[in-house]
């Protein structure tokens, strides 16, 4: 039994619409402990992205809640979430969402610096070196490929080391083999450094490398799978 790092309880989303109140998720409920992997499936508009969202704090339930790091996000304000965000969490998005004015190192040094890291720019060489692209740091984004951009943005999240690193389609945009090199990636980071992945996916290969599966219909789980 390892230790408990995200839960959510009954946690649900209902949003305004024109036909009244739309309910985007139903009373979701999951426990992952330290160096987890969850893989989240089902189709598009089933309600992937908001939970993600829910799960990270970047968006507040409806109903129900999210404990993160041992806070439960709905008694904290913004900024406090933001601190909880900073400390804990990493983000890789499908369209990697680099700085285009800032080059490779200083997109992935950014984070390092706002925390305040004197070892910034060595700490963020040495993560573009583990992600093979030891020999493109003054790059900037418009130079690299997808993959590489998308290489970039996962040595930005792992910068501050973060407990989980939340991933939305982070294969989505890439070619099957280049998002099986990103797909490595993640894992071997994983492991080395139990970082809990809990990853949006369309890509079968890479929801099935994860130790645990949950499918979404219209906001509802409808296949949990125990590891
Ligand atoms: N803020 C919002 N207001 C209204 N509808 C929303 C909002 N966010 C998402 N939706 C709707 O909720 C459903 C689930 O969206 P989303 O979580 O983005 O799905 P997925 O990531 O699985 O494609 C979609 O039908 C989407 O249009
Ligand atoms: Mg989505």
């Amino acid at each position: 039994m390892g230790a408990s790092i995200l839960t959510a309880r009954n946690l649900s989303k209902v949003v305004p619409s024109a036909e009244g109140e739309l309910t985007i998720l139903h009373e979701l409920s999951l426990e992952l402990n330290k160096g987890d992997s969850l893989a989240i499936v089902g189709a598009s508009g089933s309600g992937k992205s908001t939970l993600l969202g829910l799960l990270a704090g970047l968006d507040l339930p409806s109903g129900g809640e999210v404990v993160l790091a041992g806070q439960a996000l709905s008694t904290l304000d913004e900024d406090q979430r933001a601190r909880v965000r900073a400390e804990h969490v990493g983000f890789v998005f499908q369209s990697f969402q680099l700085l285009d004015s800032l080059n490779a190192l200083e997109n992935v040094m950014l984070p390092l610096e706002l925390d305040g890291r004197k070892d910034a720019r060595a700490r963020a060489t040495e993560l573009l070196e583990r992600v093979g692209l030891g020999r493109r740091l003054s790059h900037s984004p418009r130079q690299l490929s997808g993959g590489e951009q998308q290489r970039v943005a996962i040595a930005r999240a792992f910068a501050a080391e973060p407990d989980v690193l939340f991933a939305d389609e982070p294969t989505g945009n890439l070619d099957s083999h280049t998002g099986e090199r990103i797909s490595d990636l993640l894992f071997e980071l994983n492991q080395e450094r139990g970082t809990t992945l809990v990853l949006v996916t369309h890509d079968e290969r890479l929801a099935h490398r994860c130790r645990r599966l949950i499918r979404l219909e219209a906001g509802l789980l409808v296949a949990p799978l125990e590891p």
